[in-house]
């Protein structure tokens, strides 16, 4: 059985007992799974009749055996709801209208709106691609609109009195000053680490960008840090999100996350095995106009923004590659580190790139 279940039942079998946990009409042979696709996490079954995914999570995951967390796993479906709700406040239709939940050993999933399907990257024009990108930076400026429902900063859990809240309890300046430190902490050690690239100029633009970076301007609003391609419904009409990591952060920071990751995460992770069916090194002119038009709907006639975001990115960059840094210099990679970032040598290949990328700045 390739689900998550104490139960030795079949694959139809634990789909009907969640179809009939809901009231919905079961599946009567295996020919009639409508299965839609897996991810790391779960596969995800469509339920044609009433245009609903079934969700359920998988027995392995990153080649590990996904231990039941009853806590880990109601916390999670129970943020993914929230952002749900709260995004579809700043754009309608922007994400599955329903959302529901049911956790327990013996059967868990999720049951949400089905959003059609996606055209992904491949069917795009880069015109099209910057077109979704806009749309989805105006899309994550809306959010920063909206007040945060929550407490908090970080990701989403849930407290003693089964509300959610964010993981840290902290004052935002004083957090973000912290992270600040961090920043440059990073950057120091990479300065200091035996590559060669222009030290020099790095230091100079890291000064620049980490004295100005903006801390009075920012609010912690619930933001979501899982934007990948595959995660992106693309219909025709718009682009929709489903499966979000949901934070209570800047709103600044995860735009930069979009931004990053869209210029120069997805296409140099193709050699992983997280990212490699997604085949990205193929859609870069996608990535970087999908990342073109998100900057320009994001951040839209503000230069105040726009500068914001620059020096976000650059401290994207500068975490990147100093999280590959270590990686390079930790002793033997486990197996879900080289699932999420190759071997060592493709790790190695893809530090040199950042700092390659570092040194371009300021640009
Ligand atoms: N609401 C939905 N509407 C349309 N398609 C969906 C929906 N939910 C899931 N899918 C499809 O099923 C696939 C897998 O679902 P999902 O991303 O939720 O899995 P996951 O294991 O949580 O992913 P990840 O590994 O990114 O955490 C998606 O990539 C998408 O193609
Ligand atoms: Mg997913």
């Amino acid at each position: 059985m390739k689900l998550l279940t104490t139960e030795n039942l079949t694959e139809l079998e634990l789909l009907n007992n969640a179809l009939r946990n809901e009231g919905l009409k079961e599946i009567s042979k295996e020919t009639e799974i409508n299965r839609l696709g897996e991810g790391a996490w779960h596969h995800a079954y469509l339920i044609e009749k009433e245009q609903l995914v079934l969700r359920i999570p998988k027995r392995v995951a990153y080649d590990k055996e996904v231990v039941f967390n009853r806590k880990a796993l109601t916390s999670e479906y129970a943020a993914t709801k929230a952002f749900y709700q709260h995004a579809n406040r700043a754009k309608e239709g922007v994400c599955p209208k329903q959302f529901k939940f049911f956790v327990d050993e013996k059967l868990t999933y999720t049951i949400e709106s089905y959003l059609g399907k996606s055209i992904g990257l491949q069917r795009q024009t880069t015109d099209l691609s910057r077109r979704y990108g806009k749309e989805l930076g105006a899309f994550f400026l809306a959010l920063e609109n909206l007040n945060s429902p929550y407490k908090g900063i970080g990701h989403l859990e849930i407290g003693q009195t089964g509300e959610l809240k964010g993981e840290l309890d902290m004052d935002l300046k004083a957090f973000v000053l912290e992270e600040t430190k961090e920043y440059q902490e990073e950057l120091n050690k990479l300065i200091d680490s035996p590559y060669e690239f222009d030290r020099a100029k790095v230091v100079k633009a890291g000064e620049s960008f980490i004295s100005r970076r903006s801390i009075n301007d920012e609010k912690i609003i619930l933001t979501n840090q899982d934007t990948s391609p595959e995660n992106i419904i693309y219909t025709k009409r718009a682009a929709k999100i489903i499966d979000p990591y949901p934070q209570l952060y800047t709103g600044v920071s995860i735009a930069a996350n979009y931004v990053f990751n869209y210029q120069a995460l997805f296409h140099l992770f193709h050699n992983t095995k997280r990212y490699c069916k997604g085949n990205y090194h193929l859609y870069i002119p996608q990535l970087i106009a999908s990342a073109e038009g998100f900057i320009e709907g994001y951040t839209g006639s503000s230069k105040q923004k726009r500068d914001a975001l620059h020096i976000e990115v650059f401290l994207k960059l500068v975490t990147m590659a100093y999280t590959h840094y270590q990686l390079v210099n930790e002793a033997p990679l486990d197996r879900e580190q080289i699932i999420r970032f190759g071997t060592k040598e493709q790790v190695e290949g893809r530090l040199r790139i950042y700092l390659k990328k570092l040194e371009e700045y300021p640009k």
